[in-house]
């Protein structure tokens, strides 16, 4: 089934193509909670391994109790930019069966991470950006929220309506004025040649990728 959503098969949905981290955000503008709770449901429809969704979120509205909390773990980087933006979440992996060291899933961060991209793509169709970090203090925030240790607050994302041009960051890490993404050569590890013959696995039929980082190791 193809859902008409204003784009043809070959490109990139819109709301894809142009997202962007925003490092800088309107401090005027408030964010409804309706929409936060439509940001919310979107994390919350992601895949997750036996549908464990191991997720869960402290949310702030600049200005209430719990965005000061966080604003206060904030890292110096973070701190210049992230407390304009309308929210601030933090992103809570549930990594362990309670009271015990048992792993509660293998995936449990992948399956928040998903739940993050869901939220991010939603926040685009509200004509909002959404930057994920790292750079705060992540016991600072168990702490303040009395986050239990089978928990882990994993990372934050400022969601807000971007003001200004942002600064793209190139795969190297080097700051880049346009949007630099690696070419599906480097993100392809192995795939078949197109035509070509079924799962034989003959040599010739697969290409290997040189990838350009990172190679997995086991
Ligand atoms: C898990 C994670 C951690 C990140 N940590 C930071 C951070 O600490 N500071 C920051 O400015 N950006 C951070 N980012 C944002 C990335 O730098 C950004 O997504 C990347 O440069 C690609 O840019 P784009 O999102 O605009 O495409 C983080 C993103 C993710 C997913």
């Amino acid at each position: 089934m193809w859902l008409s959503m204003d784009t043809s098969r070959d490109e990139l949905l819109p709301l894809l193509a142009d997202r962007v981290s925003a490092s800088s955000f309107d401090p005027d503008h408030v964010l409804d909670p309706s929409s936060l709770d439509l940001l919310l449901q979107a994390a919350g429809t992601a895949p997750s391994a036996g549908n464990s969704q191991p997720w869960s979120f402290i949310v702030g509205h600049r200005g209430d109790w719990v965005h000061d909390r966080l604003v206060d773990s904030l890292a110096g980087s973070t701190r210049a930019w992230a407390p304009a933006a309308s929210v601030l979440i933090a992103n809570l992996a549930q990594v362990h069966v309670e009271d015990s060291d048992l792993e509660y899933s293998e995936f449990s961060r992948y399956d928040l991470g998903q739940a993050v991209a869901h939220l991010t793509v939603q926040a685009a169709a509200l004509g909002l950006s959404v930057h994920q970090f790292r750079g705060f203090d992540r016991s600072a925030v168990a702490d303040a929220f009395d986050v239990a240790p089978h928990w882990e607050v994993t990372s934050m994302a400022a969601v807000g309506v971007a003001f200004g041009a942002t600064p793209r960051v190139a795969p190297t890490g080097h700051a880049s004025s346009t949007p630099e993404r690696r070419s599906l050569t480097a993100i392809t590890w192995a795939r078949a040649a197109p035509g070509s013959a079924g799962a034989s696995g003959a040599p010739g039929r697969t290409r290997r990728a040189a990838p350009t980082r990172g190679r997995p190791t086991a």
